[in-house]
């Protein structure tokens, strides 16, 4: 009896924890994926490579004032950002802030938001794959 209420416990504690924000970001992942597979037969996979070169990269086609992430985000993502009025940004490294990209609606609103503003246009499922994985190793 004992036994199976701390095991019972156990999971519960497992469940709230990094763990279960890994499992909503592997849904939210598994989704992209999915999306992918359907815009190109020919995907494979995610690459940290590429979602780091985005992230780094200079892009024409959005507001010049942003032509990166890393115009907010900053080059480190393990450190904090800014948003051009100043205000705190936390970090995007999934070492740093496990709560990231956990919640699909939220990931939804800011891959679009920011997309078009860096740009110009919608980020593909595989971009936004790309990205989230080079973040997961950070
Ligand atoms: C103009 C400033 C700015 C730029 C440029 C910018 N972001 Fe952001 N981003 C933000 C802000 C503000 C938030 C919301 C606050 C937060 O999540 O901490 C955010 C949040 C996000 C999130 C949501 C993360 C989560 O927790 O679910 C993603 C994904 C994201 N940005 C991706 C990008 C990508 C990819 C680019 C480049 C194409 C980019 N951002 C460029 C300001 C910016």
């Amino acid at each position: 009896m004992m036994k199976r209420l701390i095991l019972a416990s156990l999971s519960a504690l497992l469940m709230t924890g990094p763990a279960f924000a890994s499992g909503e970001r592997q849904a939210i992942l598994d989704q992209f994926s999915t999306q992918a597979k359907q815009q190109d037969p020919a995907f494979k996979g995610f690459s940290a490579e590429k979602g780091q070169t985005m992230f780094m990269g200079k892009h024409a086609g959005g507001k010049p004032e942003t032509s990166s992430c890393t115009t907010c985000h900053t080059q480190d993502p393990k450190g904090s950002g800014q948003t051009k009025a100043g205000k705190e940004i936390k970090p995007m490294a999934i070492s740093r802030n496990p709560a990231r990209y956990t919640d699909p609606a939220e990931v939804e609103k800011w891959f679009g938001r920011n997309c078009n503003q860096v740009l110009g246009r919608d980020c593909t499922a595989s971009e936004k794959g790309d990205f989230i994985t080079f973040m997961i190793g950070q």
